[in-house]
């Protein structure tokens, strides 16, 4: 194979809609790619991945570096947003990292989370009970989008009427972070959806503040008064990071893991017949092109990796879903196999910035995989041709059009 025939292209629509030949090729032949479409490196292998998620020569900031590469036009367009983008910790490294984590600990209790539990299998219930027979339907929409955007209001303690409001905050926020989309202002409809949502969680914290509830809100605000540490833009970061980063993330386990499940009837069957494969139904559905695509760093100490100098300042795409698919690690890994055992995929990252909310993504998918499948066992897709979200960050189906 010849080295451009390597070069990895996110902007192609058959790449986005199936990465895996040219990343598992890169992983065998060229595992520390440098892509000259992105400006970054590209990294496939297990070892490599988890390395660069859990390294400190790595950074975590690629926030700053890019909001100074704007023009200074550019910069005050989006000047809100990046106030509070900066303040979220999935974009600090240590010290400011560690203590931003421990705080917002506080509001991921096992008992927080263990108490959502009934709320979801009621909203899974609702939303089941509302899809129409014999009729296509799109199982994104309809469902998949809606049970983690709930669940993810009753955990922060926001009225889930709210729900399509700050939805259509987070799309546009995620114009800025997560796209490669180039909509014409999409800074300036990025910059108003922070706004709108800074201005939500403000006066919904100023209302805790006086009258406290059971939820993460009133925990986190709590947290704040008792050690004097999380400001009130650091908090309204907070409660933005944990709807954002729990959201589009959890529709995508959802959908990609049904949908994965529709089509290999043999283990839909498998799982129908053995509640107890719930539990690896859902890790298998979160390594084999699960919802973490890739995920970003820029290189902060210069180091070789495969013969290739990471210079200080590079940009880094770590491919999460590729190095879940590493036969150095996985046997037979393209294989979709719920009972796979073990299975130490790194979905959820690896590291000081693991995921915060993988208890809370994995009981989700643990109530809704069963329970679709029983209550639905015809459950099929109307068309083979899927189109994926056109990311490389996020992996998931834009839509998943489908009938009972
Ligand atoms: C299937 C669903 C999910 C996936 C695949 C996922 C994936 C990830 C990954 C890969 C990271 C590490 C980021 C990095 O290393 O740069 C992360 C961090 C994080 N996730 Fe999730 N996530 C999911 C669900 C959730 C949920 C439901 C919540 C909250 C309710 C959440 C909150 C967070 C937070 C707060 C962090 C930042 C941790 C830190 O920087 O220390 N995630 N997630």
């Amino acid at each position: 194979m010849t080295h451009d025939s390597l070069v990895f292209d996110p902007t192609d629509a058959a790449t986005v809609n199936n990465p895996y030949p040219t990343l598992l090729a890169l992983q065998r032949d060229d595992p520390a790619h440098w892509s000259p479409r992105l400006k970054a490196w590209v990294l496939t292998r297990y070892e490599d991945v988890r390395g660069a998620l859990a390294s400190d020569q790595m950074s975590v900031n690629r926030l700053e570096p890019f909001y100074k590469s704007l023009p200074p036009a550019d910069q005050s367009r989006v000047a809100e947003l990046i106030h509070y983008l900066s303040r979220w910790l999935v974009f600090r490294d240590p010290p400011e990292h560690t203590r931003l984590r421990k705080l917002l600990m506080t509001g991921f209790s096992a008992r927080a989370v263990n108490a959502l539990r009934p709320g979801i299998e009621e909203i899974t219930d609702m939303l089941l009970d509302r899809l129409p027979r014999g009729e296509t339907f799109d199982f994104v929409n309809e469902f998949a989008m809606q049970v983690p955007g709930l669940v993810i209001m009753d955990l922060l303690g926001v009225p889930r009427d709210q729900m399509l409001r700050l939805k259509a905050c987070s799309d546009r926020i995620q114009l800025f972070i997560g796209s490669a989309r180039n909509s014409p202002n999409k800074y300036d409809l990025a910059e108003a959806g922070a706004k709108e949502m800074a201005a939500f969680f403000r006066e919904l914290i100023a209302e805790r503040r006086i009258a406290p509830k059971d939820d993460m809100i009133s925990t986190l605000v709590a947290a704040r008064d008792e050690m004097d540490a999380l400001s009130e833009d650091e908090l309204i970061a907070a409660a933005m990071l944990v709807l954002f980063g729990g959201h589009e993330t959890t529709t995508n386990l959802l959908a990609g893991g049904m949908f994965k499940l529709v089509s290999h009837r043999d283990q839909a069957d498998r799982l129908r017949a053995d509640p107890a494969l719930a539990r690896p139904a859902v890790e298998e559905c979160l390594r084999l092109d699960g919802p973490s695509g890739s995920m970003a760093r820029v290189v902060a100490v210069s180091h070789e990796l495969h013969g290739k100098m990471l210079g200080k300042a590079d940009r880094v795409f770590a491919m999460i879903n590729a190095a879940n698919q590493d036969p150095s690690v996985f046997d037979n890994p393209g294989a979709f196999d719920i009972g796979r055992t073990p299975n130490r995929h790194i979905t959820f990252g690896f590291g000081t910035h693991f995921c915060m909310g993988s208890a809370l993504a994995r009981m989700e998918g643990e109530v809704v995989f069963p329970r679709v499948l029983d209550r639905y066992p015809t459950l099929r897709m109307v068309t083979e041709d899927v189109d994926w979200h056109p990311t490389m960050i996020m992996r998931g189906p834009r839509a998943l059009p489908m009938q009972i």
